[in-house]
């Protein structure tokens, strides 16, 4: 980093990467009213850029572009799509390393989970690229003998993303590469928090010889990027991710416009030990699912819920683990854990950590801020913790382990089915029958057993309940971009 008029900057192979206009209609777009953005890095507070704020009429402008730009390339050759968006990702890998310091600076994860998160992301273009060509239809038997019934498959139209801090790349990668791939357009609006990746990948689309209009990129306020693209009438789809909260007012406000929707919305994953499991693998297993991205993603584990005979020894193992941790700038080698996105995460993840300990729960490591700065919390597990605790009921969103004793099976699916979420869930068992019952049991949409972390872009990702709807990655990852035209053929007999 260096220093330049009182911003720090990123230094980069290549510094062209570093995008802070609006992406609309391939062009680099200045706010039409001036308004800057700043973009600041957590883990030191300062500021890293300002970036343009968009208008709800430049979101408008984006819209139109879109809609126009998408009239060729629809009609494009699956292929061509597909080479497209492989020649895209070719340019995410290539610049890997640069993507992933813009967002260690921007977001804090540690630099090797950003060089991840970039690597994950660049998955899903590939992906995507090659689904491009699979996009078949039916051909169903009709009533009488003298019709067919054909199925095909359309792009739904222009498509509005809204994608959060907490994997700046990663989420706009799986939302864009499917859209794409099917032929349809998009307009992005990337978290206030983490404008730069977003931009960043939006150059690296230009470069790869994605046509101009296709991707639109622009960063500014929720209530106007955000209220253009749910009441404009030519976006057909919105996809989100995010709280439920927002989740839901997005939902009503598509409801007029009949947009078709899907929302990856909030977690609070059960994180299962049964008596019968490896408990190194489980321990191993709940320490990449706790503290990824400093416990700030959708999967993390939100509630470890472990078996009387085996809570002890787990519990050891887990706290000489957690405090094994290293915490700090992402920047720096060997740090595991980064700062929150901002001072309000810590305020509410320590929140829910004071209002369980007032009632009953017990601090077993950390238990607050760290004094590391203002963004930093420390990894805390706290024990003896019951249904009715904030911690037990809410998306911590933090590097906070709650744990919970149970003594049967039943108990523990009871346990981890009691939240009005549905996202991701865990359970170690080395038992075949187990396996069968508790995952058929368990009601959320991804569940990983025996493993800590599910996502890669061949597997569907979403939620059921309150943690949304639609599936991202996998064959069905494309399902939410198309619509189904059904044909009838008749008059085949004469
Ligand atoms: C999320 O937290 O929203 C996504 C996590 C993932 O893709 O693994």
């Amino acid at each position: 980093m260096k220093e330049t008029n009182g911003k720090v900057m990123i230094k980069l192979n290549d510094n062209t990467l570093l995008k802070t206009d609006a992406l609309i209609n391939g062009e680099w777009v200045p706010s039409d009213n001036g308004d800057l953005l700043p973009v600041k890095n957590p883990a030191t507070g300062d500021v890293i850029t300002q970036v343009s704020k968009s208008s709800a009429n430049q979101t408008k402008m984006a819209i139109e572009a879109a809609a126009i730009a998408m009239q060729d390339w629809k009609t494009l050759a699956a292929k061509t799509r597909a080479n497209l968006l492989k020649a895209w990702f070719e340019l995410m890998i290539e610049h890997q390393e640069d993507l992933a310091k813009i967002m260690t600076a921007e977001q804090g994860k540690p630099l090797a989970e950003s060089r991840g998160e970039v690597a994950y992301g660049a998955a899903f273009i590939e992906w995507f690229g090659e689904q491009a060509k699979r996009i078949d239809g039916d051909i169903i038997p009709a009533p009488s003998h003298d019709k067919r019934i054909v199925c095909i498959k359309q792009p739904v139209g222009v498509v509005a993303a809204i994608t959060p801090w907490n994997f700046p790349n990663a989420m706009i990668a799986r939302k864009a590469a499917p859209a794409l791939a099917v032929g349809c357009s998009i307009v992005i609006k990337p978290a206030s928090e983490t404008p730069l990746s977003a931009l960043a990948m939006g150059e690296l689309a230009l470069r790869a010889g994605i046509p101009k209009g296709v991707i639109n990129i622009l960063a500014g306020n929720s209530s106007e990027i955000g209220g253009e693209m749910t009441s404009n009438d030519i976006v057909r789809k919105l996809t989100f991710t995010g709280s439920t909260v927002i989740g839901k007012l997005l939902e009503a406000q598509c409801a007029s416009t009949m947009k078709k929707t899907s929302m990856e919305l909030g977690g609070n994953a059960p994180f299962i030990v049964f008596e019968d499991a490896d408990i190194d693998a489980a321990v191993s297993g709940a320490m990449i699912s706790k503290y990824r991205n400093s416990g700030q993603t959708c999967v993390c584990s939100n509630r470890i819920l472990l078996h009387d005979s085996i809570y002890d020894e787990f519990l050891e193992k887990f706290v000489s683990a957690t405090k094994a941790l290293t915490i700090g700038n992402g920047v720096e080698d060997h740090i595991s854990i980064g700062p929150l996105i901002n001072e309000k995460a810590v305020r509410d993840v320590d929140e829910l950590v004071q209002s369980s300990v007032s009632s009953g729960a017990e601090v077993i490591c950390g238990g607050g801020p760290h004094q590391l700065g203002s963004c930093f919390y420390q990894p805390t597990i706290l024990k003896n913790v019951s249904r009715d605790m904030p911690v037990f009921r809410n998306e911590i969103f933090g590097p906070v382990a709650p744990l919970v004793r149970f003594s049967t099976e039943s108990e523990a699916i009871s346990l981890a089915n009691d939240t009005e979420f549905g996202l991701a869930a865990y359970f170690y068992t080395r038992d075949i029958g187990r396996v069968w019952r508790v995952s058929e049991a368990l009601d959320y949409g991804i569940v990983g057993i025996n493993e800590g972390i599910i996502s890669n872009e061949m597997a569907p990702f979403g939620g059921v309940k309150e943690s949304g709807s639609g599936r991202e990655g996998s064959k069905y990852g494309v399902d939410d971009y198309l619509e189904i035209k059904y044909v009838l053929m008749g008059g085949l007999d004469r």
